[in-house]
């Protein structure tokens, strides 16, 4: 068993409080997101709390987890709990992970988001998917994370030297698996940012990982420095690769790394990708930034878990709290992200905030799990969720 049991965070908290101290950042989500709101600058809130169409996906996903319940056991005596679990080679401490974000470089008040992210990445080992979309060049944000492992999510451009190249470089930086998302080769219709005409990657944002790659710069007359604009355009050129099922034998080629695939929620897509000798699975809809009037993520969650057959399945979409965490644990997860809950962690306190947010997301989830009497995570997985 391991001797950290998150949950005595919260006695932190009480101790200060004796002393007159009270949080410096908010522990829950309705709180973080109005405090953000107050510090973002506006094109970036907007960006980051908006969806696709009327939000309607972006809700349901939140509220799908209030349809499942956890069953608590008496007499268990978990006093003790070990949060950690497998995935690949990874062992990794607690089976939080942060979801990648791509302009979470601007959520940080330097705009260098992804190194602060890597360094709470450091301090707690909860392990982060660094976008292809960064402000900071992929290599020189993962050796911030120090001992916990990173994983390097894949925007397949459609330029496949470039798509090689970023597999390469980050198989050299030392990322330990791929995500490539497969729901993103073209932006879903967001009417927030379409009102304000604001999409932050045209404007030259969150372009480093493109700036800095020799095959991506071959295209270019002037460097992106002398002239902005025309890199902009041109990467809006060979942005999206609307992959085909055998594209997966391409990009297996590229890459010794486990490959995931993010976005898949219908369980045929689970077993074809078993098929094509996938690693992994990341059942998501993009936190209904991608496409309206679709399942919530939890929903497709079971299926898509009983298809993986044994293959691990990371989730995302709606998550906002350590029961959360425990409830799609429980419906068959092996490692549980964090989405918008922990980019307004980062814009409200930076490193310093955002590691409050993963320890009291944690610490909930812990206190869940001693309360219920689940003293490992295959217990809790064991025990499943209940629908009502
Ligand atoms: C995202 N997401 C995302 N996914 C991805 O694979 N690559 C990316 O670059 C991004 N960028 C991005 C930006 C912003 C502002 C958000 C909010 C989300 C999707 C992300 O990984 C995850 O699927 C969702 O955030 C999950 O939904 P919730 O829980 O945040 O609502």
């Amino acid at each position: 068993m391991s001797n950290v049991q998150y949950g005595d965070y919260q006695f932190e908290i009480y101790f200060d409080g004796l002393e007159g101290r009270v949080p410096k950042y908010p522990v829950d989500y309705p709180s973080l997101e109005r405090a953000a709101a107050e510090v973002l600058p506006s094109f970036v809130y907007s960006y980051v709390a908006g969806g696709c169409g009327d939000e309607r996906t972006q809700r349901a996903n939140v509220d799908a987890f209030s349809r499942f319940a956890i069953v608590p056991r008496m007499l268990v005596g978990a006093t003790e709990r070990d949060l950690s679990v497998s995935l690949f080679d990874m062992k990794l401490p607690t089976p939080l992970f942060m979801c990648p974000i791509g302009v979470i470089g601007l959520c940080a008040q330097d705009f260098h988001g992804d190194i602060q992210v890597a360094k709470a990445s450091a301090q707690t080992g909860v392990p982060m998917v660094a976008s292809t979309l960064t402000q900071d060049r992929m290599e020189d944000v993962v050796p911030h994370a120090e001992g916990t492992p990173g994983i390097f999510q894949l925007y397949t451009p459609n330029d496949k030297d470039l798509a090689a190249s970023f597999l390469a470089r980050a198989e050299r930086a030392g990322y330990r698996a791929v995500v490539v998302a497969l729901d993103t080769w073209t932006t879903g219709w967001r009417p927030r940012d379409l009102n304000t005409g604001n999409f932050p990657q045209l404007r030259g944002y969150v372009l480093e990982n493109y700036f800095t790659d020799d095959v991506f710069l071959k295209r270019l007359a002037k460097s992106p420095k002398e002239d902005l604009k025309t890199a902009a355009l041109e990467w809006i050129k060979m942005w999206g690769n609307s992959l085909r099922w055998d594209d997966l034998r391409w990009l297996r080629s590229l890459t010794k790394l486990p490959i995931l695939l993010k976005g898949i929620q219908h369980p045929d897509d689970v077993r074809r990708a078993r098929d094509y000798g996938v690693d992994g699975i990341y059942c998501s809809n993009h936190g209904g930034r991608q496409a309206d009037g679709g399942l919530p993520a939890l929903d497709a969650l079971p299926a898509v878990v009983e298809a993986a057959e044994g293959m691990p399945v990371l989730f995302d979409s709606g998550v906002r709290s350590g029961s959360d965490v425990a409830k799609a644990l429980a419906l068959g997860a092996t490692a549980v992200g964090l989405g918008r809950p922990y980019a307004y962690a980062l814009a409200v306190g930076g490193t310093e905030g955002l590691v409050s947010q993963l320890r009291a997301i944690l610490a909930e989830l812990d206190l869940l799990m001693a309360i219920d009497g689940f003293r490992t995570i295959a217990d809790l997985r064991a025990a499943g969720a209940k629908r009502i």
